[in-house]
């Protein structure tokens, strides 16, 4: 492709800055430019200056602060030895993602724009304010917020502007092309561009963990269904500690794999290889040759709630009148209500609104497919047990989620209830994943005690370090558990009781649902200030809290404030500060998960 280029750098946290980054990327191609679309940590800052048009697309999490894949970007940018004026060849614009019901709006692109600004770059038009709360979502601003940018960028590059753009309703070139081959070619398929030599197991290199147990650890009759799995990680080079955490990978149902081949018109069994159209690199976690159903199963995240970039792309394919209409009004600003409405409030998968739009789906390229859908991405969940008492072994503890929605059939989990559809006592079961260092960190001194409050799934990375903790000989270990009842629910408990019949652990348990009035851990902190005073201030206790209950975290600091102000005699804002402290210093940590 000629003409100039533009690198598009995002930071996202839940996919929708990446989405617009991938849409400005689309629009790009459609106007004939050259065009990279990147995570800005995924990118070497140093080359900025090496740049020439650069669109920026940030959202802003809850605090104000930026999100995570461009931390390390934040951090630099923000180095007082960047010379001013460092940026002058620079030609750029910045559009945020942010929801004005928060105090720090859009905090992150304003602060970029400025500091962009201070640089020396050009700023192309005044910095794009997408907010959650409108009516029309975001893209009511973000639309009219593009439309200005290209009319400047036409502007600057009339090279540009002398093309015919591509039509909205063509497809745009694949990313990559498939070759199938046929049936006597080489059967062998191989990870070819792995980096054999990395050690442990990681992302690229996976370990095959076999599952040995995948048991049930809630009552039949509750609810919920929560399991306690064990895999073999003998031979892995796999190592971890208290608090670190499992990255897995799910897989797509054989079910959705074949429902998705046929609405395709695609044999599972086929292969091919993949050969890249421009410098895109090809995904190195795909083996050459690969199958179809190698493809579908482990790499397309056919099950997510597909976003407006999905339909655009999609409605390029349309040629059945009904279907194109619809496809093209959800594409559009003006339709992004309807959209919401038919895909993210009932939480429909790409999957399905494939079978909403079968003629279109039967037109969908195959070389398509890499740019329609995303990559699966892995999971996380917080390693439940110690490698000191079970050596070889790794076991987590995963609720499988599972809720209504407007729709006939419930919603599902992808990950979790892959991984609960496994069963070992009917084959060898492999789970391929690999150890990622978790942030909790548990202290080393024998004597120092630790206080740890875990309801619910959050009792995991506590399972590990009271494991841990015990074999070490560290005794002083208080668990506050809190679960709906303590008949249903009540994860572990042989395993507290004998912990406590050695002297090894004090335990307060908040069962929600046994009584009318709602009991929660945070209600026992409550009850016990006396003892945390003790353990805090005379034994300089460390304090964890761990879970998915939105609220709770926030509410247990709150019972813990109270705890301070109420032994201690201090002001409200004397225990807030207090609390501070320790959270510098590591004598309260949090790890929280949705
Ligand atoms: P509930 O579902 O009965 O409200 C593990 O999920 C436990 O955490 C359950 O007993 C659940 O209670 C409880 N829980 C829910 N919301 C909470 C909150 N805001 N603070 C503390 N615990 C909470």
């Amino acid at each position: 492709m000629s003409g100039p280029s533009l690198l598009v750098l995002y930071g996202s946290q839940t996919g929708t800055a990446q989405d617009t980054a991938y849409r400005i990327g689309r629009q790009a191609q459609r106007r004939h430019l050259k065009v990279r679309v990147l995570p800005l940590d995924g990118y070497n800052v140093a080359e900025l200056i090496s740049e020439s048009l650069v669109v920026f697309v940030c959202s802003t999490t809850g605090q104000g602060d930026p999100p995570d894949n461009m931390k390390n970007f934040w951090r630099f940018l923000f180095r007082k030895s960047l010379p001013v004026g460092s940026l002058s060849c620079l030609d750029c614009a910045v559009l945020g993602l942010g929801d004005s019901s928060y105090p720090k709006f859009n905090f992150v692109a304003k602060k970029l724009h400025k500091r962009l600004l201070q640089l020396g770059a050009g700023m192309l038009i005044p910095v794009g304010l997408g907010d959650d709360q409108h009516d029309l979502g975001p893209d009511a601003v973000i639309d009219p917020w593009l439309r200005s940018f290209w009319e400047k960028v036409l502007v600057l590059y009339p090279s540009v502007s002398n093309m015919e753009p591509l039509r909205e309703d063509e497809p745009l070139p694949p990313s990559y092309t498939f070759q199938f081959l046929d049936e006597e070619t080489d059967q062998t398929e191989v990870l070819l561009r792995i980096n054999s030599e990395q050690t442990g197991p990681s992302e690229f290199r996976p370990f095959p963990a076999r599952m040995l147990s995948n048991r049930r650890v809630t009552e039949p009759s509750h609810f919920q269904d929560v399991r306690l799995m064990e895999f073999d990680i003998s031979g892995s080079n796999i190592e971890f500690a208290a608090g670190d955490i499992v990255r897995i990978r799910p897989q797509n149902s054989a079910e959705d794999v074949q429902l998705f081949c046929q609405l395709l018109r695609l044999d599972p069994d086929s292969r091919f290889t993949l050969r890249a159209t421009d410098d895109a690199p090809v995904p190195a976690r795909l083996p050459q040759p690969c199958s179809v159903r190698h493809l579908v199963e482990r790499y397309l995240d056919i099950a997510a709630v597909p976003r407006r970039s999905f339909f655009e792309l999609l409605s390029g394919f349309a040629t059945n009148e009904l279907e194109r209409d619809k496809l093209a009004e959800f594409s559009s600003a003006a339709g992004q209500d309807q959209l919401h409405s038919y895909c993210n409030r009932p939480r429909r998968t790409a999957l399905e609104v494939l079978s909403d739009f079968p003629h279109t789906t039967a037109e969908i390229k195959v070389d398509h497919l890499l740019d329609l859908f995303p990559e699966i991405q892995p999971r996380s969940f917080s390693i439940a047990s110690s490698l000191k008492v079970h050596p070889n072994r790794l076991q987590i503890l995963v609720a499988v989620v599972l809720y209504r929605s407007k729709l006939f059939k419930p919603r599902r989990g992808l990950c979790s209830s892959w991984l609960a559809s496994l069963d070992p006592e009917q084959g060898e079961v492999r789970v391929p994943l690999w150890v990622k260092k978790g942030s909790l960190r548990f202290p080393k001194e024998l004597e120092t005690p630790v206080i740890l409050v875990g309801p619910g799934t959050g009792v995991a990375p506590f399972r590990s370090a009271l494991q841990e903790r015990v074999s070490e000989g560290k005794t002083a270990n208080v668990l506050f558990f809190g679960c709906r009842s303590e008949s249903k629910d009540f994860y572990f408990r042989s395993e507290w009781e004998d912990m406590m019949k050695a002297g090894n652990l004090r335990l307060f348990t908040a069962f929600s649902r046994d009584q009318e009035e709602k009991v929660y851990v945070q209600h026992r902190v409550r009850e016990n200030t006396a003892l945390l005073w003790e353990l805090m201030t005379n034994k300089n206790a460390c304090f964890y809290i761990a879970g998915n209950a939105k609220q709770m975290p926030a509410a247990v600091c709150d019972a813990l404030k109270e705890a301070l102000q109420q032994e201690g005699g201090v002001s409200a804002e004397e225990a807030e500060q207090m609390l501070a402290a320790m959270e510098k210093t590591g004598r309260l940590q949090s790890e929280t998960w949705s």
